[in-house]
């Protein structure tokens, strides 16, 4: 099994590309099922998720060809509508098939995504949701099967929380569903944005009326495609922190600032100096790093998929700090991990106090999800020593080449088998 070997520590400088994010890819991959016409989709990153949404779409029939750095998609012949569990139970994103296949067939069986390390994750507000487009389900043997009779037809649905998985697949089914839906109480993760503006240019009528709330009106043509799926803004918030934390100079290219504001604003109030371009960001971290309270939130709020990241910056902070975990109610796997490394943080059901000024020492580390991972990580590359990071595949998972672009601005890691 791979592992990482980290030797800190050692100031980062110098300039980190961003790849294409996994959570807008994922969703716009699934969505592909709803046409038969050419797709080409770039800027996908090459991590395992995509691999795993890839191999999804391939057992559902469509063809799939690589061309440079394109993908391109053939689903002319795409007829299956079945996503078994040995492909669903590895990412949960793959129950994002089913918004698609019940607009394209009026029924479908997709697995249960299962359990995961950061929670329940229940997929209730999907169900329920899918059921005022008209669909009957019943859940058999772990899988869900969803059919509906007379086809998809608008509705006005009002989520009873916001869920950004819950939210595409409505989108997704909608966009094929008779007559108008109107989406109320919706996560507007950047992500999402990107979904529709993917789902538009492919011929689907969808329009954000407020800030919460989108109009969809049914389409059941679409047109050939030619997209750019947008950055990662967590590989980038996590590099962001990796330069806060080593006292580093890292220009970060290939971005949108803009959408990245909450990050950035904490980040300059822990102590960094961040001076944002267009498309690129300049952050000087400091050696004096100030003390905070963070929530995560739904989107514009802090991510919870940065949590974990910004937890090991606050650890070096002058006075303690708290997180509180808003979003998953397990998600704090990664404490154990780094108070082996000499962290103090303390957890109490979703809050944790972080105790600042720690001088992590290095150690022997088990990564346990993708997230949770890329935090051993970040607290290796300050630890003076050799780290080494088990069961890194988690990793592999979400981010691009991780060893690699650390490498190029000054890190002492490697890949071992
Ligand atoms: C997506 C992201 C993930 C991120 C999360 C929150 C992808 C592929 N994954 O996950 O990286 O951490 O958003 O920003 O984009 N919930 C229910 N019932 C449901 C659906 C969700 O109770 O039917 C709960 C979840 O357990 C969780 C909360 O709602 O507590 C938010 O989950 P959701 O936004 O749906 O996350 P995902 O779409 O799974």
């Amino acid at each position: 099994m791979q592992k990482l070997e980290v030797f800190g520590a050692n100031k980062l400088k110098g300039q980190i590309k961003i790849s294409g994010s996994k959570n807008a890819s994922l969703p716009i991959l699934a969505a592909s099922i709803l046409s038969n016409k050419k797709i080409v989709l770039k800027n996908l990153p090459n991590v395992r998720d995509i691999e795993t949404m890839l191999t999804l779409l391939k057992s559902l029939g469509s063809k799939i060809r690589f061309n440079k750095n394109k993908i391109i998609i053939d689903n002319s012949k795409q007829k299956k509508k079945f996503a078994s569990y040995n492909l669903v139970k590895t990412m949960r994103a793959g129950i994002l098939v089913l918004g698609p296949l019940l607009a394209k067939y009026n029924s479908a069986k997709v697995s249960l995504p299962g359990g995961c390390a950061i929670g329940t994750r229940p997929i209730d507000i999907h169900l329920k949701a899918l059921s005022k487009l008209g669909v009957k389900y019943k859940i058999d043997q772990g899988y869900v099967i969803a059919k509906a009779i007379k086809g998809l037809k608008g509705n006005k649905i009002k989520f009873p929380k916001i869920s950004v998985g819950a939210t595409e697949n409505l989108i997704i089914a909608a966009s094929h569903a008779k007559g108008t839906t109107e989406l109320s109480n919706c996560a507007i993760e950047p992500e999402i944005k990107d979904l529709v503006n993917f789902l538009n240019q492919m011929g689907c009528n969808i329009k954000w009326i407020s800030k919460r709330k989108i109009r969809i009106i049914g389409v059941s043509e679409t047109k050939e495609i030619n997209y750019s799926v947008m950055f990662d803004r967590i590989e980038a918030g996590t590099y962001l922190v990796a330069a806060a934390l080593t006292e580093g100079n890292l220009k970060i290219v290939n971005i949108t600032p803009e959408i990245m504001q909450t990050e950035i604003n904490i980040l300059k109030k822990i102590g960094s100096k961040i001076i944002t371009k267009k498309n690129e960001l300049t952050i000087i971290g400091n050696k004096k790093i100030k003390s905070m309270k963070i929530k995560t939130a739904p989107y514009p709020g802090f991510p919870t998929d940065l949590q974990a990241q910004i937890m090991v910056l606050l650890c070096k902070a002058n006075k303690s700090s708290t997180i509180k975990e808003d979003i998953f109610e397990n998600r704090f796997m990664h404490v154990a991990e780094l108070n082996r490394m000499g962290a103090k943080i303390l957890t109490n059901g979703n809050k944790a106090v972080i105790e600042g000024n720690t001088n992590f020492a290095p150690a022997e580390l088990m990564a346990t999800d993708l997230r949770a991972s890329v935090s051993l990580v970040l607290a290796a590359l300050i630890a003076k020593g050799k780290s080494v990071i088990n069961r890194i595949y988690h990793l592999d998972r979400g981010y691009e080449n991780i060893e690699k672009k650390l490498k190029k601005v000054g890190a002492k890691i490697k890949r071992v088998s």
